[in-house]
């Protein structure tokens, strides 16, 4: 009888090429790409590990769950990929700037689209819960050229180490976050509360991967940043504290030796008048570069 099957049979030594061949009419050739590299990887991986059947059970339930733990607010899969450095490794992908220009770092799940505009110099902090901040700096194109009208997007977490939208009626709607924009000069500044290091959640299956794998949940505290302006890339950023006890071992990798900002304690009197502010505070300056828009 002639062999007729389309690509030869499946072995362990062919399996990926035969599965890549069986694909091969697909109409849309991104996913024909992406579908060959990630059956070649995942076979090479499977035949490295050379899985147990119970192995590879756990491994399907672990992705169940997963898939089960996932919600409106909560977003396992995501979750996932942080902590397995493939958000920030997307990030890098999709952020190459040019140099001089800010660096990027992860979204994270806690933005909210509709934070309110506030004038320069609000306090964001609206219930008065935690050690005072004054974070200001301006907005320069890589020519160092101030960009006016620029909008900075922020949101941080509390003394705490939660955001708002983590305790719906204990922290006020958009506690501690707020959308500004830059004046005539580039400049930005407003109050806040000094961020702490917070443990993503790890109540599900990637606090259990985490667990297994002798790693800690915790972030080093950091300010989040959306930054647009007219003609320019937006960049999606953090802040950090360097003194942090977390800052070399960010769950999720985030942490970029150009995103350290200095967290500066103002206490005499004299200082704390020149700011404007009422008591001693930390005093967080950064200036942000944004690349040219192509
Ligand atoms: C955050 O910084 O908000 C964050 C980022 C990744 C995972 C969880 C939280
Ligand atoms: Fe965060």
């Amino acid at each position: 009888m002639p062999d007729t099957h389309e690509s030869g049979y499946f072995t362990e030594d062919t399996s990926a090429e035969v599965v890549i061949a069986r694909n091969a009419k697909a109409p849309d050739a991104r996913l024909a790409e992406v579908m060959a590299v990630i059956t070649r990887h995942l076979h090479a991986a499977v035949k490295e590990i050379e899985p147990t059947q119970e192995e590879w059970f756990n491994a399907i339930m672990f992705l169940t769950k997963t898939g089960q733990m996932c919600n409106d607010w909560r977003q396992e899969f995501i979750l996932l990929s942080d902590v397995t450095g493939v958000s920030m490794l997307v990030d890098a992908i999709n952020n190459r700037k040019p140099s001089g220009a800010s660096e990027s770092t992860v979204l994270g799940p806690f933005h909210v689209a509709d934070a309110p505009e506030l004038p320069l110099g609000s306090d964001i902090c609206l219930d008065q819960k935690g050690e005072p901040m004054l974070v200001k700096g301006r907005i320069l194109s890589t020519d160092g050229t101030p960009i006016a009208n620029a909008k900075i997007d922020v949101w941080q977490a509390n003394d705490e180490g939660f955001y708002d939208v983590q305790q719906k009626g204990i922290q006020p709607d958009f506690n501690l976050r707020g959308v500004f924009r830059t004046n005539e000069r580039g400049e930005y500044w407003f109050k806040g509360v000094k961020p702490k290091f917070y443990p993503i959640p790890d109540d599900g299956t990637v606090g259990n991967l985490l667990k297994g794998l002798g790693r800690h949940p915790f972030r080093p505290a950091h300010l989040h940043y959306i930054i647009s302006a007219d003609g320019f890339e937006t960049l999606t950023t953090h802040i950090f504290d360097p003194d942090d006890p977390y800052i070399h071992s960010d769950a999720v990798f985030g942490v970029k030796q150009s995103l350290m900002a200095k967290f500066e304690p103002i206490n005499s009197g004299k200082d704390i008048a020149a700011e404007g502010m009422s008591g001693p505070f930390f005093r967080v300056e950064h200036d942000f570069v944004l690349a040219p828009a192509r």
